[in-house]
């Protein structure tokens, strides 16, 4: 039984992925932004505790350090993100795209250098985060979405950086591409299909790959 932690389980991937590890029999902390409103996932059946973790807030994450009290962490999960609206250029939201960039890049590094112990303790030692093919550089034909392909193009270079810096501790760290799923407006991959995909990597990656960005269906992606 692994013990994994997931940000971001009030709705979409996040649920779809304590669903699944908890079906498995692993003990899972679901953290969401309001647990208040995520009856969904407090309906899982299983080893899953759900618990209150705002990404941007230190707080919240030094409470959760002092919650898990140095137990191993198998998996960490970095899911929670935002990025609505896309403004066209011109029509730049200076505020959210800073509360865009303390959500998908500054929290999720904050939560890594908070329990990168929890993580090195355990037996499978993998930090995962749910970044997206629009923060590839190389893949960027379309222009636009500025806020949100800068917030998981800095992701990605967070994770080349963490693969490096944790190697010597054993620690893999990978970026995943969730594919368009259907937790969008006009989403096409099933959210059962992309979570079990993302999962497939996970496992695969486990301690021998290491600075990766792969599809649900395990294609890598240019940087
Ligand atoms: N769906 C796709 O096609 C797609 C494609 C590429 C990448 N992604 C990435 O996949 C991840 C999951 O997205 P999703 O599709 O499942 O969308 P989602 O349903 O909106 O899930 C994102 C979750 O993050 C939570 N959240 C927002 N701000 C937070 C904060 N400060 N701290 C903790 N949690 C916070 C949201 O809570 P509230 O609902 O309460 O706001 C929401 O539950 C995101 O990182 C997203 O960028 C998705």
């Amino acid at each position: 039984m692994a013990t994994i932690v997931i940000t971001g389980c009030d709705t979409g991937l996040g649920v779809e992925f304590a669903r699944q590890y908890a079906g498995e029999g692993h003990r899972v902390l679901a953290t969401c932004l309001d647990p208040t409103h995520a009856d969904e996932t407090r309906a899982i059946a299983g080893n899953v505790e759900v618990r209150k973790l705002d990404v941007t807030d230190h707080g919240d994450i030094a409470a959760l350090a002092r919650h898990l009290a140095g137990a191993p962490v198998d998996i960490l999960i970095n899911n929670a993100g935002i990025g609505r609206p896309h403004p066209p250029f011109g029509e730049t939201d200076y505020d959210n795209w800073r509360r865009i960039l303390e959500t998908n890049l500054l929290g999720p590094m904050k939560l890594v250098e908070t329990l990168v112990d929890n993580v090195a303790a355990s037996q499978t030692k993998v930090v995962a985060f749910v970044s997206s093919r629009m923060g590839s550089i190389t893949l960027n034909n379309s222009g636009g979405s500025y806020a949100y392909r800068s917030s998981k193009a800095g992701l990605n270079m967070v994770v080349k950086g963490l693969a490096v810096d944790l190697a010597p501790r054993h620690v893999s760290v990978i970026a995943l591409h969730p594919g368009w799923a259907a937790t969008e407006p006009g989403g096409r991959v099933p959210v059962e299909e992309s979570v079990s995909g993302m999962r497939g990597v996970i496992h695969r990656a486990g301690r021998h790959h290491t600075g990766i960005f792969q599809t649900y269906h395990d294609q890598p992606l240019p940087w």
